[in-house]
């Protein structure tokens, strides 16, 4: 069995996996910051070409939809808005982790399931509960609550492939990794974004979101769980998410008809989002 002091020897041995992309650190940090101007966060951008390339795509995706064609960066910036910026960029730092992994199929599927939960976390707290969270925050956050995963995969390539195949014929997958490996992505996950200097409030949501008693985060992301399974067929068995349904929606103060105008909505977000969501 593996323990999590064996993960962290990994991650002292494999430097790529274990930094996360500087300049993408330096952006979430630049954007908390209330004083920030947004020529100084181009400035920063700027310096990485794909990243800028980035923003400025999706600035002109039909998910945003300018009246007219957006060619700068700084208006990017500006028609976006810095946090939706933040996101943009960590998306596109982090599908590069992804796209490193050694089971490409497998990391092809974990970063639609982020992607497909991220965008449902951010329409519901954008529909229902901004008023008491963060958008580009929940977003964020449901994006990278897996990424545990992606470490395991990466490390113990053939263990994971029986996670797999235990996921497939109905289990879950924190107890799967917890049985045939001996830690489970939420542990894996939360050491990981350590590493890589994430906000605490993301450390500590990964680390528990598997776990009872639900709070706002970990219940959206149990709600992002499960809106995702009902859009990937494989490989997440939504029984287990279903059972704590109402209690998620019960912690945020969301009815079951509110619910499912969000699900409709998000289903429309992510046709717009189109070839944005692949890696
Ligand atoms: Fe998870
Ligand atoms: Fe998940």
């Amino acid at each position: 069995m593996i323990t999590i002091d064996e993960v962290r020897e990994q991650f002292e041995r494999n430097e790529e996996l274990a930094t996360f992309h500087p300049l993408a650190i330096k952006i979430m940090n630049m954007v908390e910051d209330p004083d920030v101007s947004i020529v100084e966060l181009e400035k920063v951008i700027e310096k990485d070409p794909v990243i800028a390339a980035e923003v400025i795509r999706v600035a002109n995706s039909p998910l945003y939809m300018p009246s007219q064609q957006i060619k700068s960066l700084r208006y990017a910036i500006s028609y976006l808005g810095m946090a939706v910026v933040r996101s943009i960029v960590i998306v596109t730092a982090l599908r590069s982790v992804y796209k490193k992994v050694k089971n490409t199929e497998v990391a092809s599927y974990l970063w639609k399931h982020s992607l497909i939960s991220a965008t449902f976390a951010r329409e519901l707290t954008t529909s229902v509960l901004s008023n008491k969270l963060n958008k580009e925050i929940t977003f964020l956050i449901t994006l990278v609550h897996d990424i545990g995963k992606i470490a395991l995969l990466n490390f113990y390539t053939d263990l994971y492939q029986r996670v797999f195949v235990e996921v497939k014929n109905g289990g879950q997958f924190f107890t799967a990794e917890r049985e045939i490996i001996g830690v489970d992505h939420c542990e894996v996950g939360a050491l990981l974004l350590g590493r890589w200097l994430f906000p605490v409030e993301f450390v500590e949501t990964v680390a528990k979101h598997h776990e009872e008693p639900f709070d706002d985060y970990t219940a959206i992301i149990l709600l992002s769980n499960l809106f995702s399974s009902s859009m990937t067929d494989v490989l997440i068995n939504p029984i287990g998410y279903m059972a704590y349904k109402d209690r998620a929606l019960e912690i945020l103060g969301v009815d079951s008809y509110i619910f499912s105008q969000v699900v409709d909505s998000a289903k429309k977000k992510l046709e717009k989002s189109g070839d944005l969501l692949s890696v």
